[in-house]
């Protein structure tokens, strides 16, 4: 008997699912959703074929570190594959709280909480401690975690114009000067790879007398003497309130952290859903994220490769005239503006063994089609020798 798995039922919901778009032209296209049965360092194999990881976030490069390894395997031996509950549960551990420690004093705050996710750090740095009474001033580029966050408070929510701290101004003289306010900002911006302009933003957040929320996700390990993140870069770390982010980006982990004042994160402890309803992170994946921790701060050569490997990067780019939205950091879009040029550009570095990531509107902005590459420190000669002639070949064809 052949079981069929296809629903025949007839409902709205069967009829939506069934007729989806998207998920046809997704899958018609197959560019994303793909799976790699083989990982060494950057080269990563699918369907037996080698290629040039261009678009992880793995700027330093740290995601084999032997210390990393390491320490993953020490915790899941002494502390099994997870906590099995929330943290105002039964799901705290001590590791929780050195890292927390760590991470509090790398970012210049006084306290942290870390999550299982950096989309769930990142809503919670939201919905922790804005109420539906309060009003947002969001940057229109935010990433989808801060949206979810936004959308969850109830709260009215003002867009700004992508790093435009005139037009923030304007939004904030026409709101009611009693209300409260919050500005929410990446540091860096995932796909632009733009720095936000923080020095100005903050300036107008302290006019309007609001509370700065920073996601940088992107920025930490990146920006900073010591990776310490674009607060830092700034020296701006006390005029933000809190800073969040992710570990899947220069940690090389998984997970995320939120850190503010220790009366902040206490509060947030009390009021944040993704805080008291999910699990703990567990402990390989802190452990992990702590020991990127440390060779942040004792491994300087990662940051130095990574500057070396994206100052060769850019040369090329620039040489071949191609545009990439003039990012600063190692978040690097080349923009193509339309989706099919978007697509054959992609098909040309896969063709030369180079695998990146399209992102397309609703993703970005309309006409800012893109495909999104990374350096990483991890990238060596070789792997930048095989970058540069997939860009100049897929250049050619469109
Ligand atoms: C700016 C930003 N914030 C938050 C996240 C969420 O992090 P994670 O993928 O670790 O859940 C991401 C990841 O894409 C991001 O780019």
């Amino acid at each position: 008997m052949t079981l069929s798995f296809r629903s025949n039922k007839h409902s709205g919901i069967w009829d939506r699912i069934r007729s989806d778009d998207a998920t046809r032209l997704r899958l018609k296209y197959d560019a994303y959703y793909h799976i790699f049965e083989e990982q060494n360092g950057t080269r990563v194999k699918k369907d037996g074929k080698e290629y040039v990881m261009l678009s992880s976030n793995d700027y330093l490069g740290l995601s084999h570190h032997p210390k990393i390894k390491e320490a993953g395997v020490q915790a899941l031996q002494k502390w099994g594959s997870s906590t099995t509950g929330a943290r105002l549960a039964n799901g705290g551990r001590i590791f929780h709280r050195e890292l927390e420690e760590d991470l509090a004093d790398f970012t210049g705050k006084e306290a942290c909480h870390i999550f299982s996710a950096g989309y769930l750090a990142c809503a919670s740095a939201i919905t922790g401690f804005i109420d539906r009474k309060d009003i947002i001033f969001a940057d229109k580029n935010l990433h989808s975690s801060l949206w979810s966050g936004i959308q969850l408070t109830g709260a009215n929510c003002e867009r700004f114009a992508h790093n435009h701290p005139e037009h923030l101004r304007d939004l904030l003289s026409a709101e009611n000067p009693s209300a409260n306010k919050a500005i929410v900002l990446e540091g860096i911006y995932s796909m632009e790879g733009h720095i936000a302009r923080l020095p100005e933003l903050v300036e107008v957040a302290q006019e309007f007398n609001a509370f700065v929320v920073l996601d940088d996700a992107h920025g930490i390990g990146v920006l900073g003497e010591n990776g310490q993140g674009t607060a830092d870069h700034f020296a701006l770390t006390k005029e933000v309130d809190v800073i969040c982010g992710s570990f899947s980006k220069s940690f090389s982990g998984t997970g995320g952290f939120v850190c503010s004042s220790k009366d902040a994160i206490d509060y947030m402890r009390s009021h944040s859903k993704q805080t008291i309803f999910s699990a703990a992170l567990s402990p390989t994946a802190t452990a992990c994220a702590h020991a990127a921790l440390k060779i942040f701060r004792s491994e300087p050569e990662h940051r130095e490769r990574l500057n070396k490997n994206l100052s060769r990067y850019r040369n090329l780019l620039n040489e071949l005239q191609l545009d990439t939205w003039e990012s600063e950091t190692p978040a690097v879009p080349i923009v193509l503006g339309k989706k099919e040029k978007v697509y054959y550009f992609w098909k040309a570095l896969l063709e030369k063994g180079v695998y990146a990531i399209i992102s397309i509107a609703p993703g970005v902005p309309p006409g800012k089609d893109l495909i999104r590459t990374a350096i990483s420190a991890a990238h060596t000669d070789d792997d930048l020798d095989i970058i540069e002639e997939a860009i100049r070949y897929a250049a050619k064809k469109i």
